[in-house]
């Protein structure tokens, strides 16, 4: 099962691809714009970002669909440029299954082994792959009998029989419903870990890059706006566009009056918050507080006291999840117990655990 004793701390893995200054426009629209990457060994990287800012363009551009307009891109040691996808040690699983209708499973799985000359009898490296998506039992079926999921493990299974160096994942799950979703992350980062392969998957979904990942970078318009472990993402986002797309936040705009190292001060609507803060604020500028609704307390009677009159009220199954208003800020907080729509509550709230962030551009 998973070898925990194998490192994958992002810092400390050797480097499997490297990127320096990828660009990629069509048109007058820059999709990719400028971007470097260090993608280390046996890592689970995930791109996170909204539609369009650019992730399936860089995969595609590791995979050898796409050209990049400038840059570099290097793997093991090895320029890919020029290097067509079929002879890229890179395989590709796509969000729509592609699996060929009139094959079945296993001739699906084992398609890319029997185009190689001189292949071995492909049967027990096909068994193997699907054994390791758990559809040892389904060899002899047609891609229209199988669900969702179990169409999506086989896209996998083929293409792992390869034993790809990196396999690029672009949101293979977003047609599947949540539950399966669910299982099936899970069982991906479990075979990426007993495999040792890295894995570069793409999602704009945040919970399924958090649950996989040793690194998500998240992009905005082409670029990358930070690059971090999911813990360092949600507590010290690199600026107000990543605390916003992360978890849910209210973000409080404010000058800044002070910093120290590691902290600042600002005058925001809701008073004067000194807070951890991220490095390189200048006294004078603008940043951002962020609020997650975790550094709220309903009727709470430590730290800063916030009176706000409650807005909205719904019901989440484990809590409420409450929406207040202060001094035209809208603050989201949970709670066992649903307050009256329209009353004024108070709110705790400890800056210690908030953070100072910068303003996204
Ligand atoms: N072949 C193409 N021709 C023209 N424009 C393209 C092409 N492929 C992508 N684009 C544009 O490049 C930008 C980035 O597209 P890309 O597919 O990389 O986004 P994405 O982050 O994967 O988005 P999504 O989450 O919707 O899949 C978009 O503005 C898109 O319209
Ligand atoms: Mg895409």
């Amino acid at each position: 099962m998973s070898d925990q004793s194998v490192s994958r701390n992002p810092a400390t893995s050797p480097l499997l691809l490297s990127a320096r200054g990828l660009v990629k426009s069509y048109g007058r629209n820059r999709a990719v714009d400028g971007v470097d990457l260090d993608i280390p060994e046996r890592a689970f990287t995930t791109f996170l970002g909204p539609s369009g800012c650019g992730k399936t363009t860089i995969l595609r551009m590791i995979g050898g669909f796409e050209t990049p307009d400038a840059g570099s891109l290097i793997l093991d040691g090895r320029s890919l440029v020029g290097v067509p996808p079929e002879r890229r040690p890179v395989n590709t699983v796509f969000q729509n299954y592609a699996l060929f209708p009139h094959l079945t499973v296993f001739e699906n799985v084992a398609f890319s082994l029997t185009l190689r000359r001189g292949a071995q009898d492909p049967a027990p490296r096909v068994k193997r792959a699907l054994e390791a998506v758990h559809m040892g039992e389904f060899g002899a079926r047609y891609p229209h009998q199988l669900s969702g999921g179990q169409q999506q493990r086989v896209a996998v299974a083929r293409a792992i029989i390869a034993e790809p160096h990196l396999l690029l994942l672009d949101e293979p799950l977003s047609a599947l419903d949540r539950k399966m979703r669910g299982h099936l992350q899970i069982e991906l980062k479990d075979l990426q870990r007993r495999l040792g392969i890295a894995f570069v998957y793409v999602t704009h979904d945040q919970e399924e890059a958090f649950a996989l990942s040793d690194v998500v970078v998240v992009m905005n318009k082409g670029k990358i706006a930070q690059k971090a472990d999911p813990v360092t993402l949600y507590a010290r986002p690199a600026d107000s566009f990543v605390a916003d797309f992360i978890g849910s936040a209210t973000l409080v705009e404010g000058e800044v009056l002070a910093c120290t190292p590691g902290n600042a001060t600002i005058a925001t609507p809701l008073g004067t918050i000194t807070a951890p803060a991220i490095e390189g604020l200048q006294t004078g500028g603008r940043a951002a507080l962020v609020l997650r609704p975790e550094h709220l307390q309903l009727d709470g009677c430590s730290g800063m006291i916030l009176t706000a009159q409650v807005e909205h009220v719904v019901f989440k199954g484990d809590r409420y999840m409450i929406e207040a208003g202060i001094a035209g800020v809208t603050l989201r907080l949970m709670s066992n117990r649903p307050p009256e729509p329209g009353t004024l509550i108070s709110i705790g709230f400890d800056p210690v655990a908030s953070f100072i962030t910068r303003i996204a551009t």
